[in-house]
């Protein structure tokens, strides 16, 4: 996998070190709108060659993958761009700001045979997929409970009345796409679509989500996903089942380790050894791309389409109000 990368956030810098670590990956060029940028990242990672317009990066027969890690509301015209160049694309999280732009990208890619990845860190964790083995141990499902909280430093910006992309609206940011929507992940992968969604947001000045609830309803038991930018806890996901529980202490985009306990079985579980995440996601895509495993891939877009379509019916619910909306 030969990759040229978009955008110079601190997602690039870690994606780059977890390059590094597998040896089918290759970085050819970084992009980025400032020459400056562009050259300071590469030189970190000794990558050979910098690109300050897109044409120069899709233009490179050397890269097959374009890797974006761009605000929310720009995936969505990267990605189109990148895979009508007949680059596969990996596309940070959430895909883009709508149901309707995710599955425009995925039936372009798919007419074009070309591998598309949403990069959620979660779905690849050997821990994350653990759990999954271990949940016929804890008996019939009764409730889940994630929260993801980090105050951000952005919050304190956005309480000053700095706008950052991260709150703004016209780049589909907010806690929602922005941190819930791993909880989401995680609920959707292990169960499926949920019967019925309800969200509720705390909102800023600005109308942007700074944290809130959605409460998932399947079959014969609840979900509910909190997330906080504006306010700390401690970060948990707990599957509570009639013979026992999972409980992933940890961020549930690392989901460091679990413990179970049922009446037979008291246990931590960490099967991770990589200290950046990502390895986990990149290693995934490399080789499902050397295999051309396409089944593989179409099913994680399937799973990411599911989401889109949680999280989007939660976003309406919730009222929270993108640029996009009001095109
Ligand atoms: N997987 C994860 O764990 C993880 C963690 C953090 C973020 N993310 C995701 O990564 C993406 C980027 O997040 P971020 O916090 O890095 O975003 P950001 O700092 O707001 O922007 C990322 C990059 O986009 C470019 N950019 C910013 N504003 C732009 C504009 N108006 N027009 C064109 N380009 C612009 C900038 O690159 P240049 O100035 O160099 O062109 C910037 O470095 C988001 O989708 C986010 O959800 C994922």
């Amino acid at each position: 996998m030969q990759i040229g990368t978009i955008g110079t956030g601190p997602i690039v810098e870690t994606f780059l070190a977890a390059c590094q670590q597998v040896p089918s990956v290759q970085v050819g060029a970084v992009y980025s709108r400032s020459g400056e940028k562009a050259a300071a990242l590469a030189s970190r990672f000794g990558i050979a060659r910098t690109c300050t317009t897109m044409d120069e990066l899709l233009g490179d027969p050397a890269i097959d993958t374009i890797y974006i890690a761009l605000p929310n509301s720009l995936h969505f015209a990267q990605a189109v761009q990148a895979l009508q160049a007949n680059k596969h694309v990996i596309l940070e999280k959430p895909m883009t700001s709508t149901l309707a732009e995710a599955q425009a990208l995925v039936k372009l890619a798919r007419e074009k045979g070309l591998y598309l990845f949403e990069a959620i860190s979660t779905r690849h964790l050997p821990n994350y997929r653990q759990v999954r083995q271990d949940l016929s141990d804890i008996g019939p499902v009764r409730l889940v409970q994630c929260n993801y909280s980090q105050y951000s430093s952005r919050y304190t910006q956005l309480l000053a009345g700095e706008v950052t992309n991260i709150f703004n609206p016209v780049f589909s940011g907010g806690c929602l796409y922005d941190l819930n929507i791993y909880n989401l992940h995680f609920v959707i992968g292990l169960f499926g679509r949920p019967q019925a969604v309800h969200a509720y947001a705390n909102k800023a000045f600005n109308g942007i989500d700074t944290s809130g609830t959605v409460v998932l309803e399947y079959d014969d038991f609840i979900a509910t996903c909190s997330a906080a930018k504006d306010s700390a806890s401690p970060s948990f996901q707990i599957i509570q089942g009639e013979k026992g529980y999972l409980d992933v202490a940890g961020p549930v985009n690392s989901c460091p380790s679990y413990e179970i306990r049922t009446g037979s079985r008291q246990e931590t579980v960490n099967l991770q050894t990589q200290e950046n995440r990502l390895v986990y996601e990149i290693e995934a895509f490399a080789s499902c791309l050397a295999r051309r495993d396409w089944a593989q891939a179409q099913s994680w877009l399937s799973e990411s389409l599911v989401v889109m379509e949680v999280v989007e019916k939660a976003r309406l619910e919730a009222g929270i109000v993108f640029g996009v909306d009001e095109v």
